[in-house]
């Protein structure tokens, strides 16, 4: 029995490939250096889209159509209050969305597509007394998340940045989210179902949630001669080190070094990143080595959230938003997967071996 469910092939897709022992990562045709930071993200959601969606816009109309979508979505933002602004980011997003109609067509996922990177900049500028700023229909999805976030119209580069992080989280394969929204669209329920359970799955540390704690890593470790003696006391606790392992690579994670690329061009115009960058090298190259001696059975190398700390850190975002970021790229996969499912799937309805008390004989 797989407890965990691996080597078990629970879908076909034609959406993404994992090759874990290669490093490899394949969506709709394109390795991931061949689009993430060549296609913006409107056009690579599309693709994921092509063939699940009947009326699915052009791939001109498709960018304006998701601008009038963060339009709309906009309409949730007067349903932040203080019950909202007590959750974590992520939970408050996923409230707002649970308001989003549970549709199948193209109009709901294109709402729900729009819907994080309108809501999570509204709830995060709430927070620090701040007015939600409209979205701007006309610019790219990324630039415009940016713009709401911070009142300033970003840099080509910084765009490119946040750009980059969407495709690269865009879709891979049968994670444990896409899972969840897989086995919820198995069932018939509509695209909003299947986004709330994507959204469930992804917040653990498990899985999406492990950025925010890697900051507070980095910020532990301080400084690069810290690194070593940090990780060895962390795992004489018997901590697990966030950013490493992976349940599908057994070698480096092809999107660390996507984001890794995308923080070092948006170090060359910062004071800051550099020294950050420096540190987070010199964090792997000690986790790299202390983990191998650790478990020397089990290869552990970095994984896709070590270097979205980072970025997601330089683009402004706090430390308790990261999921929530992942999710909005993630969501584009989340629907096309649900929409895979319902085409061409089956309900998902595996058993349990059954291990508990047999019921007492009757008298
Ligand atoms: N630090 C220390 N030890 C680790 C780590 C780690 N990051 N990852 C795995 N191990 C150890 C486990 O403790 C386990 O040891 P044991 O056999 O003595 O119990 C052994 O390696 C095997 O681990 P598994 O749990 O079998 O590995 P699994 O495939 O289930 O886990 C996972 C993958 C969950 C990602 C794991 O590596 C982990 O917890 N990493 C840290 C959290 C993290 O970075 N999450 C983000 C993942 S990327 C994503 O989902 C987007």
């Amino acid at each position: 029995m797989s407890m965990g469910l691996e080597n078990v092939v629970a879908a076909e897709t034609r959406l993404s490939s994992v090759d874990g022992a290669n490093g490899v990562l394949v969506i709709k045709g394109y390795a991931l250096d061949q689009i993430a930071g060549h296609k913006p993200f409107e056009e690579v959601a599309r693709l994921l889209f092509t063939g699940l969606f009947d009326d699915l816009p052009d791939a001109g109309a498709f960018a304006a159509r998701l601008g009038r979508a963060r339009e709309e979505a906009f309409a949730l933002v007067q349903r932040i209050d203080d019950g909202i602004l007590a959750l974590p980011p992520m939970d408050g997003m996923r409230a707002l969305i649970a308001r989003i109609h549970d549709g199948e067509d193209i109009d709901t996922a294109l709402r729900l597509l729009a819907a994080p990177a309108v809501l999570l900049p509204a709830i995060l500028r709430r927070r620090r007394g701040l007015s939600p700023l409209p979205p701007r229909p006309g610019q790219g999805h990324a630039a415009d998340m940016l713009h709401m976030l911070t009142g300033k119209m970003p840099s080509p580069e910084v765009a490119g940045a946040l750009d980059t992080y969407l495709v690269t989280v865009a879709d891979h394969g049968l994670n444990a989210s896409t899972f969840a929204a897989r086995v919820v669209a198995s069932t018939w329920s509509g695209l909003t179902s299947s986004v709330l359970a994507g959204l469930a799955a992804l917040k653990g540390p498990l899985h999406g949630g492990a950025p925010g704690p890697i900051i507070a890593m980095l910020d532990g470790i301080g400084r690069p001669d810290n690194a070593e003696a940090w990780i060895e006391a962390a795992l004489a606790r018997g901590d697990r080190l966030m950013g490493f392992g992976h349940r599908i690579y057994k070698v480096r994670d092809p999107r660390a070094d996507a984001l890794k690329a995308a923080v070092r061009r948006m170090s060359e115009g910062s004071n800051v990143l550099p020294g950050r960058l420096m540190l987070a090298e010199a964090v792997e190259a000690a986790a790299l080595r202390i983990l191998q001696a650790h478990k020397p059975d089990r290869p552990l190398d970095v994984n896709v959230e070590f270097y979205t700390a980072l970025l997601l850190e330089a683009l402004g975002f706090p430390p308790d938003a990261f999921t929530a970021v992942f999710a909005t790229g993630r969501t584009a996969g989340w629907l096309a997967h649900a929409r895979e499912q319902r085409l061409t799937g089956r309900l998902i309805r595996p058993q349990s071996a059954y291990v508990g008390p047999e019921p007492a004989e009757a008298a």
